[in-house]
């Protein structure tokens, strides 16, 4: 038997490395390698077995320029319409907006954002990373931009800070800063519960028309990037608080 070989730390096979990054079964990124769709460094490398740093790899993969992630961390614009669920019911998942290697990945969301709601959307295939970021104890603080019916009036935003009981917990639950401006309610959060932001409204007397995420931690869904588009995060200590 072929004795296997030792891959220097961080190294891989080539066709390890697409398989990994998603594109495809191994016979299908054997094949892609073998006929010549894919290059590394602006070269076309041949041989399924070619030795290389698996993150950070700079490819063309079938015409499709692509740096290889061992561990994917996204940013995606959620547009309205679409479900963060992995088992989407009604309306399309978000997965439907990637491209297809990191659909295979199988990238899970960071927190859930409902169908209506726009904005700055996590998603990852680290799964410490996920349990860092949506852990309680984290406190990762999300800025909400919110439309409401109603004028948000200071003792509104004054009942949020304070807290407010949601019907699922006697506890009451605090935004961490509210502001106001006729019909638009600026919130950030540092919890994750279910339909918090139109609850906590709710329990104030007002009602949300239009929910938007526009910041996770430091990271500011950029004016640049129009809904539906995605961006690879290389440095996930941008979200982290
Ligand atoms: N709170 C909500 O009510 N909905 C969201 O989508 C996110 C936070």
């Amino acid at each position: 038997m072929a004795k296997k070989q030792r891959l220097p730390a961080g190294h891989q096979h080539l066709c390890d490395i697409l398989f990994d990054q998603g594109f495809g079964e191994r016979r299908t990124c054997d094949g892609l390698i073998l006929h010549g769709l894919v290059q590394v460094n602006g070269q076309t490398v041949d041989d399924p077995e070619a030795v290389f740093p698996a993150d950070g790899l700079d490819m063309v993969v079938e015409g499709q320029p692509w740096v290889s992630h061992v561990r994917a961390l996204i940013m995606l614009h959620k547009p309205a319409g679409y479900e963060c669920s992995l088992k989407p019911g009604a309306w399309p998942g978000v997965h439907n907006l990637l491209p297809p290697p990191l659909r295979r990945r199988g990238l899970q969301p960071v927190g859930r954002l409902d169908q209506d709601t726009t904005g700055l959307l996590l998603m990852t295939d680290d799964g410490p990373l996920l349990h860092q970021l949506t852990s309680p104890k984290k406190n990762v603080p999300k800025v909400y931009e919110v439309g409401c019916k109603h004028p948000v009036t200071q003792a509104m935003c004054d009942k949020l800070l304070k807290g407010v009981v949601l019907d699922d917990d006697p506890e009451p639950v605090a935004a961490a800063a509210a502001e106001a401006d006729t019909l638009h309610l600026r919130l950030t959060l540092l919890q994750g519960k279910y339909h918090q932001v139109k609850r906590m409204v709710a329990a104030v007397g007002n009602r949300v028309e239009t929910l938007h995420r526009s910041q996770i931690g430091r990271l500011t869904l950029p004016d640049d990037m129009p809904a539906g588009q995605w961006r690879w995060i290389d440095d996930p200590a941008i979200v982290l608080p």
